[in-house]
């Protein structure tokens, strides 16, 4: 079969306009997406592997676990993944479901391009679409042989909903719902745990997690013209009770003035920019959340320490 890729990546100027919305709100805070450069969807990868980092594994496991009753529930169509990042989670669906063709939406094109590579040697009898863009900005799904006619299904997993803060969420998973045009969404979600347990996963003692948020600075330095020296910034994640989240900020060690496109930009000593959030759901503050975008829980699916769940959803009307 064939591997195909539409391009739809937001060009230097949306990113510089981005960028300069971002440093201006108090506190200072950009797209998650500016993380996932070539070398953060590595450094991602390399996250997934710390030993704190425990949800890709456990997800792994249910997907691998729950396969067939996952397939049999979400029924058969073409599979939809939404930030695919790595192979392994899609894996086991393909397997049982056998699809006629995957699309996978990701902002990173170097991330997608092996992605889709690796699983068309994998699984050479499903035709592999590509899709580079911000899925949380996407109209409609572009026109494509492999989508016509066919039943969408929906994958969303690592947790990805979380970047969003609830608000913004709810308007993702009713975007989301607009483009499956009916079909059903497979949405992994963490829940709430230990703080501790938290901060040390997302903050990992070989410093992986540290190089993530510093390289945007570094990719900022590249796109954008920047003079940031990445190290003059400390990087801090902590868990808020209040918003049920997990802060990532880098902290300005120092005051200091950056250079980017041709704006300077002071940072106080102790001044942040918060790299992504990471909002935890529980199973109530989830089915919530879900109903809120129009979607209902057919199904529910859940790790030994029900920390981490995956849903089957379907549209409630
Ligand atoms: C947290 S990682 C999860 C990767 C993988 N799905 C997993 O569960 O391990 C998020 C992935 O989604 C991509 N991504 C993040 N924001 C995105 C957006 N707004 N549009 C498209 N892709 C996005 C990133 O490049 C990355 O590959």
């Amino acid at each position: 079969m064939s591997v195909d890729l539409i391009d739809l990546h937001p060009t230097p100027d949306d990113l510089q306009q981005l960028v300069e919305e971002g440093l201006r709100k108090t506190p200072r805070q950009l797209p998650a997406w500016l993380l996932y450069d070539a070398a953060g969807s590595q450094l991602f990868e390399e996250i997934c592997a710390q030993p704190e980092y425990t949800l890709t594994r456990t997800e792994i496991s249910l997907l691998q676990e729950r396969a067939k009753e996952i397939a049999t529930s979400l029924g058969s169509g073409v599979i939809v993944e939404f930030g695919i990042g790595n192979t392994r989670k899609v894996a086991p669906l393909l397997q049982t479901i056998q699809p006629s063709a995957f699309i996978a939406l990701e902002i990173s094109r170097s991330a997608l391009e092996n992605t889709l590579q690796d699983l068309d040697d994998a699984h050479p009898g499903i035709n592999m679409l590509g899709i580079c863009c911000d899925h949380s900005n996407l109209q409609s799904l572009p026109t494509h042989p492999w989508l016509e006619g066919q039943r969408r299904i929906g994958f969303f997993p690592g947790s990805s909903l979380g970047n969003f803060q609830p608000k913004e969420a709810v308007a993702v998973l009713a975007r989301f719902r607009q483009l499956l045009d009916g079909g059903p969404l497979l949405l992994g979600l963490d829940q709430p745990r230990d703080p501790a347990q938290l901060e040390a996963a997302y903050d990992d003692a070989a410093g992986v997690s540290a190089a993530f948020a510093r390289n945007l600075l570094h990719r900022l330095n590249r796109d954008l013209q920047g003079s940031i020296e990445p190290e003059r910034f400390a990087y801090r994640a902590s868990w808020q009770e209040a918003q049920q989240r997990i802060e990532m900020a880098l902290v300005s060690r120092c005051d200091q003035t950056l250079q980017l496109a041709n704006t300077r930009w002071h940072f106080a000593s102790g001044e942040t920019l918060i790299t992504e959030h990471s909002v935890k759901y529980s199973p109530q503050a989830a089915a919530e959340l879900v109903a809120q975008a129009g979607w209902s829980i057919r199904q529910r699916w859940h790790d030994s320490d029900d920390n981490l769940s995956l849903h089957c959803l379907e549209p409630s009307d």
